[in-house]
């Protein structure tokens, strides 16, 4: 196994000869290391089927199902398959997944470390997933506002981007609503953690998943503070020119390893859609999101 840094780039690693059959416990932990300190690992010359791709996330801990059925590969459901491309005629997976800033299982009471993808079908033009280091953009936002969000929480819920399903098609909006708020009732966590690896500062919220943002007595702070965050990070460019957001670009072979805890990840958004098919598998390392974590 080698590693080096991604040229060219202010995160990133480039991880070559990985055999997750061969690699020693050792391998393993300087793989993660890292993902956490590099934020992404690519992994290249990697062509795994489904069951491999899991034996591999199996080394890096303990693999999550995706909740929703509908997202899960039909012969290894703990692999999550974004794609728009049908096979034998039969949809699988979901088609443009992740087309906005988020952290996986954002919304969930607790949310994994480390997420891996390892895609399939690669578009010719629009490629790559746009990323933000949550931590670099705590480290550079004003410190008045570092000061006015110390001790606040936020409310994450996935209503916002809930995909409907093939079965909800003629259910009432509202009837789903209520499924979805009983099913994944908003969450709450501290709006910074410490990284419990790097210890870094991480600011945790997202375009997508966080609805609010509440003192530590619980009262809502209102919209503005929010938006002024997720300005700040770089999530309101349109334009993906912040100095903050990092396009990570990949080719067929690749397998991308991140760091769930401090990035964010966003899918490209494409005028004119191309194939894309991308597998992923998430998976729980021994630490926990960050300590103190508590469901509203
Ligand atoms: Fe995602």
């Amino acid at each position: 196994m080698r590693i080096t840094d991604q040229p060219g780039a202010s995160l990133g690693a480039i991880v070559e000869d990985f055999d997750h059959t061969a690699a020693s416990d050792a391998d393993v932990r300087e793989l993660k290391r890292t993902v956490y300190t590099k934020k992404i690992a690519l992994l290249k010359g990697q062509h795994l089927t489904p069951g491999q791709f899991l034996a591999l996330g199996r080394r890096l801990g303990r693999p999550e199902t995706y909740y929703e059925p509908m997202y899960q590969h039909p012969e290894v459901p703990e692999i999550f398959v974004s794609s728009n491309v049908p096979h034998n005629g039969r949809r699988v997976g979901v088609p443009k997944t992740g087309k906005f800033w988020h952290a996986d299982y954002q919304f969930m009471p607790d949310p994994f470390g480390i997420t891996l993808i390892h895609p399939q079908v690669v578009p010719a033009v629009d490629r790559g997933t746009y990323f933000i280091d949550m931590g670099r953009a705590y480290e550079r936002l004003p410190e008045e506002l570092k000061a006015e969000i110390a001790g606040t929480r936020c409310r994450h819920s996935v209503r916002k981007y809930f995909k409907i399903r093939p079965h909800d098609v003629y259910r009432p909006i509202s009837e789903i609503i209520e499924e979805v708020e009983a099913k994944t009732p908003p969450v709450l966590q501290p709006t910074t953690f410490t990284h419990p690896v790097t210890g870094e500062t991480v600011l945790y919220l997202s375009e997508g998943f966080t609805v609010g943002i509440e003192d530590a007595a619980g009262e809502p702070l209102g919209d503005d503070l929010l938006r002024r965050l997720l300005l700040a990070t770089g999530q309101l460019d349109e334009t993906f020119q912040h100095e903050g957001i990092h396009l990570q670009t990949f080719e067929k072979g690749d397998l991308l390893v991140w760091d769930n805890r401090s990035l964010i990840p966003r899918a490209r958004h494409t005028a004119t859609p191309e194939p894309t098919v991308s597998h992923r598998v998430t998976v729980h390392d021994e630490h926990r999101l960050h300590d103190g974590t508590r469901a509203a």
